[in-house]
């Protein structure tokens, strides 16, 4: 179940909002469905500690949930059809960038504490933080309602699980491409290239790669262009580390 809903101002990170109403425990009344809904946070956080950019207008959400190996694509595919009902094109990159095209919509960063997921989503919907993104209102050239959004995401997140996969594989542009993944850290990082042929029962990638077919289980995945050779434009890491893709 999704709710109570706490709208704050102000904040650094709706994640460390909704982490110290956890950790202030059980007086706090912080439990499954909870959720932090803020109007600008001067401390956006993406994944792989990229700074999110997180300008008034915008939607900035997190969200208690139990831990779930399917959580990171169930909120992705939630988002990209709150996006679609207001009838954008919104797909899916792997594992949860939500796309228009190849320009980012809406980004979503799961982290654990305590045996919770802390569901983290921003999008874009009045402002166009960086070239490389787009948002609601330039996709429709009307005003989309913060509220409305918000109200349809929780919905969808509130699906079945038992029908997220097929939904989840529609809706994935990934499919079907040649990639650039990411996996790992440091000692343990791993770069693979391939084609990408599906999502595996796990949320998993598979990549068919020189190796064999190989299944990603986390990372963050790059859609190479049509006939690209993995050049030296693809070795140099990520670019922009603060904002990636977006
Ligand atoms: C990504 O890198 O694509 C994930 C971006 C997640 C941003 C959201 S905005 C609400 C929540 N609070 C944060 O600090 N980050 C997430």
């Amino acid at each position: 179940m999704i709710g109570p809903i706490l709208r704050l101002g102000q904040v650094s990170s709706t994640q460390d909002a909704l982490r110290s109403l956890l950790e202030r425990g059980e007086a706090t009344g912080a439990t499954e469905g909870t959720v932090i809904v803020a109007e600008t946070q001067e401390a956006g956080r993406g994944r792989r500690g990229r700074r999110w950019r997180s300008p008034r207008g915008g939607l900035y959400v997190s969200i208690l949930l139990h831990s779930d190996p399917l959580l990171s694509l169930m909120a992705g595919l939630a988002v990209a059809r709150a996006l679609r009902d207001e009838g954008i094109d919104a797909r899916l990159k792997w594992p949860n960038d939500v796309l228009v095209g190849e320009k980012k919509i809406a980004g979503i960063l799961v982290e654990a504490v305590r045996g919770w997921a802390l569901v983290g989503i921003g999008v874009n919907v009045s402002e166009v933080p960086l070239p490389t993104a787009t948002s609601a209102e330039a996709e429709t050239g009307r005003e989309v309602s913060l509220e409305v959004l918000l109200e349809r995401i929780l919905r969808h997140l509130g699906q079945a699980r038992e029908r997220v996969l097929p939904a989840y594989r529609e809706l994935c542009s990934t499919i079907g491409r040649r990639v650039l993944v990411e996996s790992g850290v440091g000692p343990t990082r791993r770069r693979l290239t391939g084609l990408a042929r599906g999502v595996d029962p796990l949320g998993r990638l598979l990549v068919e790669a020189e190796e064999g077919l190989e299944a990603v289980a986390a990372g963050s995945c790059r859609h190479l262009p049509v006939d690209a050779e993995e050049g030296p434009r693809y070795r140099g890491g990520e670019g922009r580390e603060d904002d990636g893709d977006r």
